[in-house]
């Protein structure tokens, strides 16, 4: 049986670009699916054609039991949907944006307000609830339109960089919340830039590159597929470094990189905890003092940056919002010139 989000060959062109050349999917009910992929990948295409926002050129897919093409009400209606850009009236204040989306979906207006209300304390918006949303920072924005997403609690929901913008203890509580929904029996396609995130949320990842899913698997799947394990020390003066380095090659399997400024060593090796013991006596009997010594796994950017060839980049909006700041620096200076 098909996941809650299942698709196949999924198509889209703009043009000459192939967005999405046949992304295959499928999240069991309850997981989550972390889409994680280089800017342009095809990861938003993918969410907007999951959500029927978009029309793909060809493929199939099928969100809550109901086929996207043939029943997109039907869809919507099951679905829940955060945005890679906040979709929020400015107009309106924080607490009106979440009555409206209640009514929007049929609910009575004092079961609106009481949800509203819900949210906005779950979001640390109560303060600001009735201000109008322009006033907002951009993080109060993108937290009123998380929640805005989770004013009824539909079974699937997708949210494209969820926390995209959203300082580390905001962030956190959003992992929170996810984690309750999810535990609730939701199912949550996401996307991140923040691999750490997609680590500590996803039960299973997706690489996407060039409009395919490149990779899939677990976070430990994908990380023992990118290969093994390392030793990475820091001698405690430089002008040990070579004396290190030689240690090392004796006990690793490839070459050692060494960081000259940081005194930073490193040499993928196989053995685990028995071989790092060995290095460490090794080093003791040359007289080499370290600061600091570990076996290392390759981390979800290792493996993201050996299967696309890029490291993950910041996303247009937060390149956006530099390139606003900028710009507001650069009329303030005008105006103190003027
Ligand atoms: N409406 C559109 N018209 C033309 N090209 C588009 C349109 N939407 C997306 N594209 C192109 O499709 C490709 C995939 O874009 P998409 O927005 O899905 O990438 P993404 O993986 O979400 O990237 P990011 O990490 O920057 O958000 C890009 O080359 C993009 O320029
Ligand atoms: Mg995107």
């Amino acid at each position: 049986m098909p996941g809650a989000i299942y698709a196949e060959g999924l198509v889209k062109t703009f043009g000459d670009v192939r967005a999405l050349d046949g992304v295959d999917l499928d999240v069991p009910q309850g997981t989550v699916l972390g889409l994680l992929g280089p800017n342009g990948a095809g990861k938003t295409t993918t969410v907007r054609c999951l959500t029927t926002l978009l029309r793909p050129d060809s493929g199939t897919a099928v969100v809550a039991g109901l086929d996207v093409l043939r029943q997109p009400d039907a869809v919507r209606r099951s679905i829940g949907l955060s945005g890679q850009f906040a979709a929020v009236d400015e107009y309106l204040t924080g607490r009106e944006n979440l009555q409206m989306v209640g009514q929007l979906y049929q609910m009575s207006a004092r079961a609106a307000r009481a949800r509203a209300g819900e949210l906005l304390e779950q979001f640390h918006l109560t303060e600001a609830a009735d201000r109008p949303a322009k006033t907002y920072s951009g993080g109060m924005r993108r937290r009123l339109d998380l929640a805005a997403a989770l004013v009824v609690s539909p079974p699937v929901m997708f949210m494209d960089e969820p926390t995209t913008g959203l300082d580390p203890r905001n962030r956190q509580q959003l992992w929170d919340v996810i984690k309750q929904l999810v535990s609730d029996g939701t199912t949550l396609l996401l996307t991140t830039q923040y691999l750490e995130e997609a680590d500590h949320l996803a039960h299973e990842i997706a690489v996407v590159d060039h409009g395919r899913v490149i990779a899939k698997g677990t976070s430990d799947q994908l990380k023992a597929r990118t290969g093994g394990e390392r030793v990475e020390l820091v001698v405690h003066e430089r002008d040990r470094i070579q004396d290190a380095s030689g240690v090392l090659r004796g006990f690793g399997k490839g070459e050692v990189t060494v960081e000259e400024h940081t005194r930073k060593l490193t040499v993928p090796v196989t053995g685990g905890a028995k071989l790092l013991a060995e290095v460490i006596r090794e080093l003791d009997a040359r007289g080499v003092e370290i600061d600091d010594i570990g076996l290392r796994r390759p981390t979800l950017d290792d493996v993201f940056l050996s299967l696309t060839g890029h490291v993950a980049e910041a996303t247009d909006e937060d390149n956006g919002q530099k390139a606003g700041r900028a710009a507001q620096d650069r009329r303030r200076r005008k105006e103190t010139t003027k």
